[in-house]
Order: structure tokens, then C-alpha cells, then sequence
């Protein structure tokens, strides 16, 4: 890579989408607090700075315990729409022109919300930021893998009001134990609703978990999918069928994961033809929005790669043909 400088200006500047956020993981333990005054609601946390030292994990179920404790702060539609517009805020200054963005609906309706609480809220923090950043977005309701089949049933069912509004369902939470096959039926029906299916799978999950998110979830993008670069019949597979994945490097490095950036499977994944796409996943939790996740892997990439990740990242997207062609324009002339 040029010199540092250089390649920040040059990764900032890069359009691109973002595909991997669970908007409740861009709460900034500042925010957390305003919230939880704004509600009058206690936090077992006497200021920032311990909040922040609470940030270590050495799996993936460390990081799950704190960021459902702190989504409780989560009251109101406008909670929603200020949470989404920060995020939306930050997006647009690390170059992000579309996000598909990531809710558990079920962390919010389990404590007593009603679905539109977080729904409305964010759609309307989503039309705010389109109004005055450009920003488009699309909205994915994600079901909690740890809870069982029935409840995505109902949180599926609630929905049925802002379907039209919803482009997609996915699969969060604890993954190893809750196999995809779990939820066959619920990813059936969302298909048959007209919805798109995403996956979280292979983060800590074995390559099986890969397998059955394609072939029993029909998954249209796998979220993370780290460990299918295990089973070279599966690299070769994602590879032919151009599936997008959706990389989070400093996740991966918080969670263990991966052990050390070095080791990060970004470019392997670029050398065996995956479309890669890379992500923040919970940056508020992880240490950084999408352009420190590219900063993150940039040292072990070269300048076209990093173009290749920012075009990945809307050929993976659920935009219109037009509206990708667009982008990729936008891309390339950035580049040159
Ligand atoms: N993995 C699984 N579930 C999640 C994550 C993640 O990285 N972030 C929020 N929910
Ligand atoms: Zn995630």
C-alpha cells in the first residue's frame, strides 16, 4: 500500500455499501447513557469509561450477554430513529452510499415493545438519513437463532404489517448448538412472502452450518462464513455460485475468531474468488464503523483489491440492477 495517510483518504473516499450492521451494536456507550436518562432507566454502569472497559470477549456469547443487557435502553420510536440517524451519520462519513441494515425484533418485543417501536422508529431514522445524507438503506429482520422456531413464527407474523417495507430475514445470535435446519420452515415462508434470506453462518459455527444455510435456509448472502474456507469443495461451490459473504474483520478479531489481523481470511477469500465484502457487524462494541474495518486488513491488500471489496459490496446488495451499475460507475471513476 502508498504511504498511511494516503490509503485512509483513499478507503474513506471509496464508495461503498454496507451489508453486515446490527443497528442495536451501533450503540455508543455515550448514547446508551442519554438514552437511559432520556427513559429514566438505570444502567449497572457508573460512567463511560466502565461501560467501555466491559468490551472484552473472548467468544462470541460474551459479546451477546452486554449488547442484549444494553439494547434495554430501547424505548421509543424516536430512541429507534436517533439510533439509526448516528449510525447513518457515521456511515456517510466513512463513504457509505447504501446499508442494508440488521434488527432483532425479538430482543425488543420479548421485554414488552410493540413491533413497530423499533420497525417505525428505524424506517423513520432511515428516511431522515436518506433526506440529508443521500443514503438509501433497506431494512432485514433478523430472527435470535437461540430462541426456538415458533418465536420466529410469531416475530414473522407480527411483521406482516411492514413487509412491504422489510427486504429481508436473517439469523443471528448464539450459533453453534442452533444449526440453520432449525429454521427451515420460517426461512420457506419468508421466501414465500417475497423476502430475500441472509445467514449468519460459519463465524463460529463448523462448514456444515455453511451447507444447511444454503441448501435448507436458500440463503441469497452469507453473513461472515469464516469457516467455510475449511472445506475446499465449499470454497469452490461460493465461489462458482458468486454468493456475496459478509466479512467483519474487527469482529472477527474482538470475538477470537481469528487470533491476529495477519491471519485475517480477507485476502485469501479475494485470492479464491469469493465475492468478500467487508462490514463493521456491532461497531460501537467492536471498535470501529466500516472504514476501520478496511483500514484493519488494508496493510495485506493492494489498492485494487480494496476497489474489488467496495464493488463487491454492491454487486452482494439487494439494489436494482440500474441502481448497481450506478454504483460500480461511481466505484471505478473514484478509482481512476
Ligand atoms: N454474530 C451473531 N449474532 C450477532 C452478532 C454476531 O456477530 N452481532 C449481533 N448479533
Ligand atoms: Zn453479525
Amino acid at each position: 500500500m502508498p504511504d498511511t495517510a494516503d490509503s485512509d483518504a483513499f478507503i474513506a473516499g471509496l464508495p461503498k455499501a454496507e451489508l453486515h450492521l446490527h443497528i442495536e451494536g451501533s450503540l455508543e456507550p455515550e448514547q446508551m447513557f442519554a438514552f437511559a436518562r432520556r427513559n429514566r432507566i438505570q444502567i449497572p454502569f457508573a460512567s463511560v469509561e466502565q461501560l467501555r472497559a466491559a468490551y472484552s470477549f473472548t467468544q462470541l456469547q460474551d459479546f451477546l450477554d452486554i449488547y442484549y443487557q444494553g439494547a434495554d435502553v430501547l424505548r421509543t420510536e424516536e430512541d429507534f430513529h436517533d439510533l439509526a440517524l448516528a449510525y447513518f451519520t457515521r456511515a456517510h462519513a466513512d463513504g457509505v452510499v447504501h446499508a442494508e441494515i440488521f434488527f432483532d425484533p425479538q430482543t425488543h418485543t420479548d421485554r414488552g415493545l410493540p413491533f413497530g417501536v423499533a420497525a417505525d422508529g428505524l424506517l423513520a431514522g432511515m428516511k431522515t438519513a436518506e433526506e440529508r445524507f443521500g443514503i438509501t438503506s433497506k431494512l432485514i429482520l433478523c430472527f435470535l437463532r437461540h430462541l426456538d422456531e415458533a418465536a420466529a413464527f410469531a416475530t414473522l407474523q407480527a411483521a406482516e404489517p411492514w413487509l412491504d417495507r422489510i427486504a429481508a430475514v436473517g439469523l443471528d445470535s448464539s450459533e453453534v448448538g442452533h444449526p440453520p435446519e432449525k429454521f427451515a420452515r420460517v426461512f420457506a415462508a419468508a421466501g414465500a412472502a417475497g423476502l430475500k434470506r441472509v445467514a449468519h453462518a460459519g463465524e463460529e459455527g463448523p462448514p456444515a452450518y455453511v451447507l444447511e444455510a444454503l441448501d435448507l435456509l436458500h440463503i441469497d448472502r452469507l453473513d461472515h462464513g469464516n469457516r467455510a474456507l475449511e472445506s475446499p469443495e465449499l470454497v469452490t461451490r461460493l465461489a462458482r455460485s458468486g454468493i456475496a459473504l459478509t466479512v467483519c474483520p474487527l469482529s472477527n478479531l474482538k470475538l477470537c475468531v481469528v487470533g491476529d489481523v495477519a491471519q485475517h481470511p480477507i485476502p485469501a477469500m479475494l485470492k479464491h474468488g469469493l465475492r468478500a465484502t467487508i462490514n463493521s457487524d456491532d461497531p460501537a462494541y467492536f471498535g470501529g464503523y466500516v472504514a476501520d474495518n478496511y483500514r484493519a486488513v488494508a496493510p495485506y491488500l493492494d489498492r485494487r483489491d480494496l476497489v474489488t471489496l467496495a464493488r463487491n459490496s454492491f454487486l452482494g446488495s439487494f439494489l436494482p440492477d440500474d441502481a448497481v451499475t450506478r454504483h460500480l460507475a461511481a466505484v471505478d471513476a473514484f478509482a481512476a
